[in-house]
């Protein structure tokens, strides 16, 4: 039996439809509220046993890797003035046993060669792939939910949710049997349908749980429109020579790569943030 102890996070995209915001410093450095999106996305690692994060990293993201590192400063600024619980936030961004390890794209390429880069790393076993900007609300964490799937079943699985047909153009979508409440076998994977095209509204979102023969997949995939590597591409031919699982999470998800999901995100976690619910609760009730 095989168990999940590393997660993969790919970000070294350019962040586009966030620029300027992202000229110089991460999408993923984006905070909703108080914490940065790729800070949420380890927690979700580490709720599900995860040890080892390995993040695929471009140019500018540097923030990312002094995220989780000490930062010896501002801990001795905040314990001089007694801030304690600052310090503790601070300190507190990565528990001790967790590993972080940091692999340079060279190049924003495509998400399938962002994840093929983790191969050194990964080797021969199955692995978690996280996307930051998908920030999903969940208990347990999506991945933990995912990890639980592989353990019964021990294939790749993909996180999936239903979407509106006219967006199935921006998303990967599985066709699926139904083999349990919220558990599917996929059969094929498309990436980005027209609606009139697209075999069923079931879109993958930015949750994966992988065996390494993908990266002999990714290695062959050929770059697509618009010159990127696709996951998708890969996955499309794994599940060729492997069973493939789809599961429908429970969970409220934020695409926090567009504009509009990152604002439903500020307000949805502003509202379940002890310290400024009512408050804000109050004053999102005077704009209406
Ligand atoms: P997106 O498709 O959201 O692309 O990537 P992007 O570059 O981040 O954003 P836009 O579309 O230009 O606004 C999905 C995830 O894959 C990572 C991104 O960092 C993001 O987490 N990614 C994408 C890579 O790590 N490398 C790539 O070459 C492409």
């Amino acid at each position: 039996m095989k168990r999940i102890t590393k997660a993969v996070f790919p970000v070294a995209g350019m962040g586009s439809r966030f620029l300027p915001a992202t000229k110089a410093s991460p999408k993923e450095m984006m905070a909703v509220v108080d914490k940065p999106l790729i800070q949420y996305a380890v927690e979700e690692a580490v709720a599900a046993g995860i040890t080892d994060m390995v993040f695929i990293t471009g140019r500018n993201k540097r923030a990312i890797e002094d995220h989780f590192d000490t930062a010896y400063e501002v801990e001795a600024e905040l314990a001089a003035h007694g801030k304690y619980e600052l310090l503790r936030a601070v300190h507190d961004v990565i528990p001790k046993h967790v590993n972080c390890i940091y692999i340079r794209q060279h190049g924003a390429l495509g998400l399938g060669h962002a994840v093929l880069c983790a191969q050194p790393v990964v080797q021969n076993e199955p692995f978690a792939v996280i996307l930051a900007d998908d920030l999903i609300d969940a208990e347990p964490p999506v991945i933990k939910q995912m990890v639980d799937v592989f353990a019964t079943h021990q294939c790749s699985v993909l996180g999936v949710q239903e979407v509106p047909r006219e967006q199935t153009g921006q998303y990967g979508i599985v066709s699926t049997t139904n083999l349990a409440p919220s558990l599917e076998q996929v059969h094929g994977l498309v990436e980005k349908p027209r609606p009139e095209d697209a075999p069923s509204t079931l879109a993958v979102v930015g949750r994966y749980i992988l065996t390494p023969r993908i990266f002999h997949h990714l290695a062959q995939v050929q770059a697509g429109d618009g010159g990127e590597i696709r996951l998708t591409d890969g996955i499309a031919t794994l599940l060729q020579e492997e069973k493939l699982l789809a599961y429908r999470f429970s969970g409220t998800r934020y695409d926090c790569g567009s504009k509009l999901g990152y604002l439903k995100a500020q307000v949805a976690f502003g509202l379940m943030h002890a310290d400024l619910r009512e408050e804000f609760a109050a004053y999102l009730a005077t704009l209406q």
